[in-house]
């Protein structure tokens, strides 16, 4: 018997969306407002979900005081109130839009959940911008 269990977290960090080798006219064209040069934020809202058969010794499928920990350690730490762009060494060459977020922070968590599990993440940019990310 298999199960989706999930975790909600959260985070606010700024970010540009932008590329060097495109001219302000065409980064505004593309990424609007989401190009300022000055950096503007988000709040972030992450749900990490982990899915597996349940443990029949716990009733677990992971336990959640252990995803919660992994979540503030690894994510919420690295990405909270950070500049994306110059803070964090993921986004140096890679663009930080919400797309290429869950997939940092799916890379980040992979190595740490049981390998028989599966994991998803699910990152709301805005209360209705959303993706979705298992690898
Ligand atoms: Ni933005």
């Amino acid at each position: 018997m298999k199960i989706k269990v999930s975790r909600k977290a959260h985070f606010n960090a700024a970010h540009r969306l932008y590329r060097a080798d495109w001219s302000d006219e065409k980064n505004f064209e593309i990424f609007g407002k989401c190009s300022n040069a000055n950096y503007h934020g988000h709040n972030y809202e992450l749900i990490v979900s982990v899915y597996g058969e349940i443990d029949p010794e716990t009733g677990f499928v992971i336990d959640m005081k252990v995803l919660k920990k992994l979540i503030q350690e690894k994510i919420e730490n690295v990405l909270d109130h950070k500049n994306l762009n110059i803070e964090v060494s993921q986004f140096k060459d890679l663009n930080p839009t919400a797309e290429n977020i869950a997939v940092v922070i799916w890379n980040i968590l992979r190595p740490h959940i049981n390998k028989a599990k599966d994991l998803e993440v699910v990152l709301y940019e805005t209360p209705r911008n959303f993706v979705t990310y298992s690898g």
